[in-house]
Order: structure tokens, then sequence, then C-alpha cells
């Protein structure tokens, strides 16, 4: 997704904004560019592909202002191409922008502007922003300190959609005007100078201390200041944020991808997970949360609302909440949830799962289940994002900044903290037995350790992954919790390994996609609830015959000479298994993209947030 980075100080702005935007890479782009202000103009640099081919544009390098504003794209309106690539100005070269974000009205807005006489240049939503801040900064016939950010404001309210914008004017060269809806954005603050980004990671190794600015928010820039408006333009007072994160806690660490290393901190992210939430004696507690037994038991139904491996950590949820709440749960797909007219009241209680806490579609759905009176909960892992700021309650994963667009540590610490959820509204409930909540919490605790066995198969892992890296399709099959497990190996596989598969339920299987199975295909079975496990052996036994291999992760013993790979795990609380057995489907998609030689941090088409529908 599109990426800003912005800086006003002493400092020439170009490298920082380079640097800034080479951060922000893992979020996912299409073309890249910078804008510097200097000697009474805005020199604009842009390209298509990567920001090291920045480094190859004629003056970048003579860049030497003290502001600037720099992007990178990822197609909405109109190809990747230099002419859409961001910044943009207004036609007479006065104010250039960079926005991210959709503006859904931009139509009506150029012809609108065409009108007037203005031209447009690309084919991109943004180019009507700086124009209409032109048009606006030239009807004003005030010409005072506030001109400008007024233009920004009467512009901002013509705009229908999302945006986080960033603005300079050659008029004003000591001053940056931003601006955010519904898009991220955060203000980096230092000594006599500022820095902007729509991530906290791309900036972190200039400040440890930010502003959050919130949605409709206008923030006026100056090299000593940070002033925020409202959008009646008038002053708001903000609080400086000061971020734990160290600069290299968001580095590689010596790991060849950063989706590997995150494979790796699953042990101590689910332990910064657990904190302080599971005490030796006494019942779960939340810093954030105060539900009371009264509140609770007037529930009805649960939602859980998230996108892609958010979601499938949903399902993993819904299995505890329902058995150890008996709350009848149900789990939607986001964007599907948000245009589906839900039956949801005050007696609805809305879980939002979201990583970034910036995906539009979740952002949505939230926003859409408060209108109808639901009371929201947002799980996220970054402090002050979107989804948190809307949310009534908020918890946090602490799995720290999860920068591979694969999501791996983010579910582990997702389906810890749900199952820590489900204890403590158990325990507020009575709703299951004290001894049985007991095992549980100490199940949690023994996680990190389980986890951390289970990545010793890494190199078994490999070897399998040499073998089959080649196939064009796989199947995974589970039965019971072990079905959602599927899902998420399935979704790793599909995303970075370009390998199409489909994960059923293991007993479905005869219902019509087994004409599929034929002789040399990959089937991947995760057999861990005891249960359940001689059921699913028996369908990967009607696989087999038809010629499958087959490459099975299981906590129970199994005869070795019945499936081509087995990897066992720790055995674990079927409801918690989830955790500890997804880790082998990590591995096993992150070594067959390695075979194939893809990027694995940034697959083709994907971004890290999704922040436009
Ligand atoms: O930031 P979020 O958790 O809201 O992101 C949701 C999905 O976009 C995300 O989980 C996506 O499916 C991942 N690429 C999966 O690895």
């Amino acid at each position: 997704m599109c990426g800003i980075v912005g800086y006003i100080g002493t400092q020439k702005a170009s490298p920082i904004l380079i640097n800034g935007l080479l951060r922000l890479e893992y979020r996912g782009y299409d073309s890249a560019g910078i804008g510097v202000l200097e000697n009474g103009a805005i020199s604009v640099m842009k390209d298509k592909g990567r920001v090291n081919n920045l480094y190859n544009i004629d003056g970048i390098n003579d860049l030497s202002g003290t502001i600037g504003i720099a992007h990178t794209r990822w197609a909405t309106h109109g190809v990747p191409s230099k002419e859409n690539a961001h910044p943009h100005k207004d036609n007479s070269g006065e104010f250039a922008v960079v926005h991210n974000g959709i503006i859904e009205n931009y139509n009506d807005l150029r012809k609108f502007l065409t009108d007037k006489g203005y031209n447009f240049y690309s084919q991109t939503d943004t180019e009507v922003i700086p124009n209409l801040v032109h048009y606006y900064y030239h009807q004003d016939e005030k010409d005072d300190e506030q001109r400008l950010l007024r233009a920004v404001n009467n512009a901002c309210k013509d705009l229908k959609g999302s945006y986080a914008i960033e603005l300079i004017s050659k008029e004003h060269p000591d001053m940056m005007i931003v601006v955010r809806k519904d898009s991220p954005l955060v203000i980096g603050k230092g000594y006599k100078e500022n820095y902007i980004s729509s991530d906290i990671p791309a900036i972190l190794s200039f400040t440890k201390d930010f502003y959050l600015i919130d949605d409709n928010e206008i923030a006026v820039l100056t090299r000593e200041n940070v002033e925020f408006y409202n959008d009646n333009l008038e002053k708001v007072d903000k609080k400086l944020e000061s971020i734990e994160w160290s600069a290299t806690a968001a580095e590689k660490d010596g790991y060849e991808d950063y989706m590997l290393k995150e494979i790796y901190e699953q042990p101590n992210a689910i332990r910064e997970t657990i904190g302080s939430r599971l005490p030796e004696d006494g019942p779960c507690y939340f810093e954030d949360l105060d539900f009371s037994k009264e509140y609770l038991s007037s529930i009805n139904k649960i939602y859980i609302v998230a996108c892609g491996t958010a979601m499938h950590a949903g399902l993993v949820g819904k299995n505890m909440l329902e058995k150890l709440c008996k709350i009848n749960t149900e789990v939607d797909i986001a964007s599907e949830f948000r245009y589906r007219d839900p039956i949801i009241n005050e007696k609805t209680l809305c879980l939002f799962i979201s990583q970034s806490g910036e995906t539009a579609d979740t952002i949505a759905a939230l926003k859409l289940a408060k209108s109808k009176g639901a009371k929201t909960l947002a799980i996220s892992n970054v402090i002050g994002s979107s989804i948190t700021r809307e949310a009534d309650y908020s918890i946090y994963t602490h799995a720290g900044p999860e920068i591979a667009v694969a999501s791996t540590k983010a579910y582990t610490s997702q389906v810890v903290l749900i199952a820590i959820l489900a204890i403590y509204f158990a325990e507020i409930l009575e709703s299951e037995h004290y001894a049985i909540l007991k095992d549980l919490k100490q199940e949690v605790l023994s996680l990190p350790a389980k986890v951390e066995n289970a990545l010793k198969s890494n190199k078994r892992i490999q070897d399998f992954a040499r073998k089959v890296y080649n196939e064009k399709d796989m199947f995974f099959l589970g039965r019971g919790v072990d079905q959602t497990v599927a899902l998420e190996g399935s979704l790793k596989l599909k995303e970075i390994s370009y390998i199409h598969s489909e994960a059923y339920a293991a007993g479905e299987l005869k219902h019509g996609p087994i004409a599929l199975v034929e002789k040399g295909i990959t089937v991947v079975g995760i057999l861990t609830d005891p249960k359940l496990v001689e059921k699913s052996i028996s369908n990967i036994q009607e696989v087999i015959t038809r010629g499958a291999k087959t490459f099975i992760i299981t906590n129970q013993e199994l005869p070795a000479d019945k499936f081509d790979m087995i990897i066992k795990v720790p055995e674990v609380n079927p409801l918690l298994s989830p955790i500890v057995s997804v880790v082998p489907l990590q591995l096993f998609a992150y070594h067959i993209s390695k075979e194939k030689g893809l990027d694995v941090d940034k697959p083709r088409n994907l971004a890290k947030s999704v922040t436009v529908e």
C-alpha cells in the first residue's frame, strides 16, 4: 500500500526522505518519488519501480532543500508510471502533494476544476488535491499566516474518501501541512526538525517521540513546532507519545528475510502478548478492560470480524469463546460484514482483529457495528492505530513490528490474546470450571516453549519443501480446529510461493474436491485433535490411495511408514493447538518460496497493510 514520508528541519531533506521510503518498501508499491522545496521552487523527482531507482535521476543528489515530501505508490487509479507517481503539483507549480488513500469523488472534482480552466496530466485521483488547494488559496482574499491552512481545509471539505496528505508550497517555504482521514499518518518530533510517515518504523531511527494525528485533523509543521487543528480550524492539544520499539527491532537481525526472523520471534512475541495478563494467583487481568458479569451475561452474540490471517485467528477464537464462555460466536470477513446488514444491537459484542489496525474494510466494519449500538473491542499490534482509536476498547498483541507481508507472529499472538480474553470472560461469567480454566492458563504459559520446540523441525521441513516446490496444486486438510489451521497454512503457501492450494475440512473432501487428487499432488494433513485424528487419517488414506504425497503435522504417535513426512509438534490443549501446529506450515511456505527463488518478504500484488477497500 502507498507510503508517505516527510521532513522539515535543518538537514538536507532528500537522503532522509529516500531512507524513509526504503523502510516503507515492505508495504508494497510500484513507483516512488520525492519533492523538495529549494530556491523558491519545488523540485519533483519520481519514477516507476524501486525506491533505489530514484538515485539514478539526474540532479537528485544535488538537492539541498531542507523541507520535502516523499511517497511510494501502489496503483489504484491509473497504471504504475512516472506520470502517475507522486508528488503531484498543481498547474502553476505552487503546491506539491503526496497522498495515500482514494478520493472517491475525483471525477466530479476534476470536472469542477476543468470547468475552471485547470488541466490534468495524470490518471490519478490525487491530482485534484493540489489544484483544489490552488483554487481555494487564490479565492481567499485575506493574505495572513493561516491562508494556506484555510485553503487545505477547504479543499479537504470537498474530498470524499480516505486520505493522508502532505503538502508543501513554494509561497510558504518554512511550513508543511498534513491532513488525515481514514488513512495512517504519524508525526515524529525532533529538535528543530519534524518528520512525517505513514508508519512508525520508517522514522524510528530519527526519533522516538510521536504525535498521532486523528481523523479530520490538520497539522501545521514548522521546523520548531507542530500545531494541530480540527476541521473548524480550532486548535487541538496533542500529547507527545514515546515509542518503545528500537529501530533495530525493525531490522532483520541477521536472518535472510523478515519473514524468517518473525517466525523465529514467535516464542518471544507470545511471551510479550501474555505479559502480566496471566498472574500466578488470581484471575486474568487486562489493564484496559472492565467488563462486568452483568454486561457479559447480557451478550447474546459475539462477532469476530477481520481479514486474511487475522480472520483465521478469529476462527480459532470462535472455538474458544463458544467452548469457554458459552456465547454464540460468529466470524465474518470484514469486506462481507460491512455490506451484508448483519444483525447487531446493543447486546452484540464485536471483536475486530487487525495486526496493522489500518485495514480499510475492518475499520469500516467497526464503524458500522458501532453505529448499530454494539460494543466494539479492537485487537491490534499497533498502538494508536486507526482501529484502536475507533473502538470502545482496545487490547494489544505487543508482538513487535511485523514487516514481512506474510503474517506469522501476528497470527500466533492474536490467537494467544483471544485465548486469554476468552479465559478472562469465562472467569467473570463463571461459565467454565475453575480447574479447567486453571489448567488452560498453565497451557497458555507453556506455549513459548512449545513453539520453540516446533521450530526445531525447520531442517526436515526444508528437506520436504525441496521435494515438492515445483508443484502446481496442494491441499491442506484438517478437522475441527485443525481445519482453521489448514486455512492459514494454505493462505501462507499461496501468497508467498504462488502455488495454488485449497484448504478443506477433511471430511468434505469426498464431496467433490477429491476429484482433483492424482498421482504426485501434495496433501498437507494437520492432525492434532486426539478425538478426530482417526477420522482424519481415514481421509488422508483416501488421498494416498489416489497417489498423493503426504506431509503430516501432528502431536500424536502415527506410523512413520504410512506418510511421506511426519512433523511432530508438542502436545497442547486442542483449543490452543493452532498456535503450535501453524509453525511448521509457516516454515513450509517459507522454504518453498525460497526454493523457487521468490521475494519472500514482498510477494507480488500484495501489500502489508491494505488501507483501501
Ligand atoms: O493488518 P491486518 O491484520 O488487518 O491485515 C489483514 C490481512 O490483510 C493480512 O492478514 C493478510 O492476509 C496477510 N498478508 C496474510 O499473511
